[in-house]
This record gives C-alpha cells, sequence and structure tokens, in this order.
C-alpha cells in the first residue's frame, strides 16, 4: 500500500487501485464521471453570491474543457481570495456537477496539507509520494478531479512535481492524463483582488466593472514571489500552466445577509429578517474607512446565526 505523507493511506484518501485489466476497464468508461454542465452553471449562478468572475470563468473553462474530446492539456485552476467568499465551495459544485456520486466519488481527490504533509523537512519523500499518487490515480481514472486546497500551507518546492502532468508535454504516461482536472485553492493574492475591489467601491462602480485581465496578471505575480503560496517561484506559474486564476472577491453586507437568508430557509426559518439583520450587523467590515467588506465573508454565517436566531 502507497502512503501519501504519514497521515493516511491512498485507500482511504480515495485513490482506488485496482489490477491493469480492472484499470483498462475504467479508462474505457469514462468512471463515475457524469458531467452535468447545466446543472453546475445553475448552482453557480444561483447560490454563489458577488463572484461574477468565478461564475463566468468556472463555468466557460469546464464547459470548453468538457466540450473538447480530446484536450491538449488538462484544465488547471487556481482560486484566490480571502477567507469565507466560496472558494472551497465552488471545488465542492465541481465535484457534485461531475460525478454521479458527487464529492464522494473516489475519482475526486482533496489534499489537504497540514494532513497530508505536514513536516517541511520532508518535501522530497513527499514529492515522490505524491508524483506516484497522482500517477496512480490517473491510471486508474482519466477524469480524477484533484483538488488542492489551502495551498498557503504546501511546503515550496513541492507542487513542482506535477509539472510534466499540468502541461501539453511529451511524457507519456499509461493514460491520457490530458482530461483530468486540477483546482488549487489559497488566500494568496486576496491583498490585490481586495484592493481593486475597494477602489472599485470608492469609484462609485458597480462590482461587475471590475475586469479579469488586470487581476489576473496581479495574482500571478503574487503567487510566484511570495514564499506561502505552495507556487514560490514555481516552474508551473512560470511554464504558464495553470489555465485560469479565478479572482473571489470580498464579499458586503448585501452578500453576507443573502448567505444568513439562505441558511435560515435551509433551517425552516426563512421569515426571520430580525436575524439576518442582526448577523449582517454583526460581522466586521473592512476597511476602517468605508466598512464595504465583511473580513470574513460568509464564514461566520452559520456560529452567529445560532447566536440570534
Ligand atoms: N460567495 C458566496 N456565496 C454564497 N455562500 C457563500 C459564499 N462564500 C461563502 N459562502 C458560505 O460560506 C461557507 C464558507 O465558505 P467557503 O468554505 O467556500 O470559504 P473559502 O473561500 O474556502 O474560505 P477559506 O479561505 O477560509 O477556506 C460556504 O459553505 C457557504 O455556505
Ligand atoms: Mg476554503
Amino acid at each position: 500500500m502507497y502512503h501519501l505523507g504519514a497521515a493516511r493511506t491512498i485507500a482511504q484518501l480515495g485513490g482506488i487501485y485496482r489490477s491493469n485489466a480492472e484499470s483498462k476497464l475504467q479508462d474505457s468508461c469514462d468512471c463515475d464521471f457524469k458531467p452535468n454542465i447545466r446543472d453546475l452553471e445553475w448552482d453557480l449562478y444561483k447560490n454563489l453570491y458577488g463572484q461574477h468572475l468565478a461564475q463566468d470563468i468556472v463555468s466557460e473553462e469546464v464547459t470548453r474543457f468538457l466540450q473538447n474530446k480530446n484536450p491538449e492539456r488538462p484544465l488547471v485552476l487556481s482560486f484566490h481570495g480571502s477567507s469565507g467568499t466560496g472558494k472551497t465551495m465552488v471545488s465542492s459544485m465541481l465535484g457534485n456537477h461531475l460525478y454521479g456520486s458527487a464529492m464522494s466519488s473516489p475519482y475526486v481527490h482533496q489534499f489537504v496539507p497540514t494532513l497530508h504533509f505536514p513536516l517541511p523537512g520532508r518535501v522530497k519523500k513527499y514529492r515522490e509520494e505524491l508524483k506516484s499518487w497522482v500517477q496512480g490515480n490517473l491510471t486508474e481514472c482519466a477524469r480524477s478531479v484533484f483538488l488542492f486546497d489551502e495551498m498557503e500551507k504546501l511546503p515550496p518546492g513541492l507542487i513542482d512535481v506535477l509539472e510534466p502532468f499540468l502541461g501539453p508535454s511529451h511524457v507519456v504516461f499509461r493514460t491520457n492524463y490530458r482530461k483530468a482536472i486540477y483546482v488549487f485553492i489559497s488566500t494568496t493574492g486576496e491583498e490585490v483582488i481586495n484592493k481593486m475591489a475597494v477602489e472599485n467601491r470608492q469609484a462609485g462602480q458597480d462590482r461587475e466593472e471590475i475586469k479579469l485581465a488586470d487581476l489576473q496578471k496581479a495574482i500571478a505575480e503574487t503567487v510566484y514571489n511570495s514564499n506561502t503560496s505552495g507556487f514560490f517561484h514555481s516552474s508551473i506559474i512560470q511554464q504558464k500552466l495553470i489555465t485560469s486564476f479565478v479572482p473571489f472577491l470580498p464579499l458586503s453586507r448585501h452578500h453576507v445577509e443573502r448567505c444568513v437568508r439562505s441558511q435560515l430557509c435551509q433551517r425552516g426559518s426563512c421569515a426571520r429578517s430580525d436575524v439576518v439583520e442582526a448577523v449582517g450587523g454583526d460581522m466586521i467590515y473592512t476597511p476602517s474607512s468605508g466598512k464595504y467588506f465583511s473580513s470574513t465573508g460568509c464564514k461566520a454565517v452559520p456560529a452567529k446565526i445560532n447566536l440570534f436566531l
């Protein structure tokens, strides 16, 4: 049995190893892959608040990627933004609408650095383990999804081991590794994203006027230059192997209140506008001049609802 990090075995992480004969069978029927793009788009537009850039990019890139029966390279998305803005939520939506058994599919692989790669001194060992683990899971199912959350806690130098899997390189593995989807998630870049959002507000513009092009470049630079991004001086960034950097904007009080109302409705208390108002008023908003955006996005909403309900 292979091990990924000290903490859990590969099987526990969701990857399955079978005999070669069975692997071939899996490749030919695309495993549990049952993408439903319309449902994904609906979920993004209905349940993700205040994130027009993420909605557009994720819908467009996933659609484009899946329409191509023979992609030249995998889909590689990198999500950035402050805490509680919906990054992990969107990564779950992807799993939910791409596989028959949703996020519990054995072909959706989630990595948590603090759990799987806890010791910075063991990078060499982790590199070997990560590479053989990704390769093993791709052999099992070409349509695998790999989610790397909390990238800022990933030891520098580790992620580059995935470089051959992410590009259109000539290195050929036993499977079509170009059909996989990778999602990296971190808060790195939140300063540039939030700065742009504040300037947009101060200029009295619509949130939708925040354009992607300026942000993409700024995020790529920040990620490359920050030694806590997981991509510090990474050849993955240098070689432009990230299909798209996806900015998550800070959420305003209006968005927080939508989160509160939606969660209240799920609990059967749709009518409690007093709780919506109370939770909205109880968040901390930044910057101190203007108080435009919730410092924890929608993250603290369930705890605060318990307080006021
Ligand atoms: N933009 C949003 N629209 C609707 N709900 C949201 C949004 N952002 C966050 N939420 C709610 O808040 C919860 C926490 O968000 P999520 O875990 O996706 O944050 P995150 O961006 O991954 O933060 P962190 O960087 O701390 O991990 C979600 O499960 C969801 O209920
Ligand atoms: Mg998260």
